[in-house]
């Protein structure tokens, strides 16, 4: 067993230095360096709190501060190297600060515990990847809404256990999207104010007896207030699990867009021109052009569904308070971040880029007895109970599809053998124009309602005044 030669920053009781094998075992760094520049925002603001209680003198904290927004230079430029043995994030900070500055530095972790200073540093990260979040959200809203905009009127089938069920336009299909991503977007606003407590001064577990003042160190980093329980901040990951559920909420969504595009952009739906930008080729097969981004989109939800098991998984049967399990919360956080941002983004440039083929949609209505309802709605308004107009419409389409034609093909003639109360104003009804236009109900499918929507949308996105 090879032993490590380095001194410990909680070396004082031991007297053998840690296995080699157990550094590099116990190590975060590699990781958790992603975190430095809110662990020395959070060090700044603990000693000036420090200094103002009389922990620290005026010229230790300047010390201090200098040595911090040097080692934040040079993590910035790279050239900080990062040590493994010293094994996360603040304890290469605090080593480096106390080599440069000697025992000034050694005061810093005064009324501090590495469990309420994790705490920090993670959510001061989480909450500014929420932010960033409900930008790509809102990017990717524009483009819908500029595409709603842009085919406002246009027609295609509405599905339902992939049947055509019913004419709607592509800009209401656009708008459930947008929808969706709104809704996203209230989850991230929502969990980024809740998490938005500062953990600072709960120390290891129990709070400190040293004089502090939590509330100067949370206003000085912008938080709205501090924890109400000390036991309870140490050991608490809700936070991330809320904001990686939000994630996988946001990755599923842009999912089942993947899922209709690929379907969309295939020889037989052909609805949809995706960009060459967009696509690639094969390597064998001269005339393919792939949706590899939508399929990779639809891939990466694993991982981030993934993340999200892992976090819930880690937490249960956690007892309180802090345990070393919770070093476990930062990869599948970090890497539902990165997935997910890069997913927003990348959509929101293909749907900028997204044609549909109008024309192809709309004859897609053409066929499958798309109005059926609308004749059924017809018979309801001319007082039979809808049940039994379900019941002579479905006779109709059956006495079609022996004939081979659609409804909007018979004659009042043939029509009316399913029911006296048939009459010329039936073709109304029948038509794919008609059908929609008629769904004034809100949220409906109907152009004045659809025409609304999108100028609320606009509105709602600054995209008009
Ligand atoms: N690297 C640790 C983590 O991410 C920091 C807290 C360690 N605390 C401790 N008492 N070992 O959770």
């Amino acid at each position: 067993m090879t032993e490590s030669g380095s001194k410990k920053l909680w070396g004082g009781r031991f007297a053998e230095g840690t296995a080699a094998s157990v550094e590099t075992f116990t190590a975060s760094i590699q990781y958790d360096s992603r975190l430095y520049k809110y662990d020395i925002a959070g060090s700044k603001a603990h000693a000036a709190m420090l200094a103002d209680q009389g922990i620290l003198s005026s010229s230790e904290l300047e010390a201090i501060v200098t040595g911090l927004t040097e080692i934040g230079r040079e993590i910035d430029a790279g050239s900080f190297e990062f040590k493994p043995e010293l094994e996360d994030i603040h304890m290469n900070i605090e080593k480096e600060l106390v080599d440069r500055i000697g025992p000034a530095g050694a005061k810093l972790h005064s009324a501090r515990s590495r469990n309420d200073q994790v705490a920090l540093d993670f959510k001061m990260y989480l909450r500014e990847q929420c932010s960033r979040i409900i930008e790509l959200l809102d990017g990717v809203n524009r483009a819908f809404v500029t595409l709603a905009r842009e085919y406002l009127g246009h027609i295609m089938p509405g599905y339902t256990h992939m049947q055509r069920a019913q004419p709607v336009q592509i800009a209401h299909h656009m708008l459930a999207y947008y929808e969706m991503f709104t809704r996203d977007k209230s989850r991230m606003v929502d969990c980024r104010k809740r998490m938005n407590l500062s953990p600072l001064g709960c120390a290891a577990l129990a709070g400190t007896g040293l004089p502090i003042d939590r509330e100067q160190v949370a206003e000085a980093l912008d938080f709205d207030g501090v924890t109400a329980n000390s036991m309870d901040t140490v050991g608490d990951r809700d936070f991330a699990i809320e904001f990686t559920s939000n994630c996988a909420m946001i990755q599923l969504h842009l999912s089942r867009l993947s899922e209709e595009l690929v379907l969309w952009s295939s020889q037989e739906f052909s609805f949809v021109d995706i960009s060459d930008k967009f696509c690639t080729g094969s390597s064998i097969m001269p005339q393919k052009k792939n949706p590899d981004i939508p399929e990779l989109i639809r891939g990466k939800s694993g991982r981030v569904v993934g993340s999200l098991m892992c976090l819930l998984t880690l937490v249960k049967g956690l007892p309180l308070t802090y345990n070393r399990d919770l070093q476990e919360d930062k990869e599948p956080v970090f890497d539902a971040v990165d997935t997910v941002s890069s997913s927003l983004a990348i959509m929101a440039e293909l749907l900028e880029n997204l044609k549909f083929k109008t024309e192809r949609m709309a004859e897609a209505t053409k066929t499958g007895f798309i109005t059926a309802t609308d004749l059924a709605d017809y018979l309801v308004l001319k007082d039979i109970p809808f049940r039994e107009a379900h019941g002579i419409v479905g006779r109709a389409v059956a006495y079609c599809l022996e004939k081979g034609c659609e409804l909007e093909a018979l004659s009042v003639d043939e029509l009316s053998r399913f029911s006296g109360k048939i009459d010329r104003d039936v073709f109304e009804v029948l038509s794919v124009e008609g059908s929609v236009n008629s769904r004034l109900s809100t949220g409906g499918t109907s152009l004045q309602r659809v025409e609304e929507a999108v100028g609320k949308a606009e509105k709602f996105l600054g995209i008009v005044q």
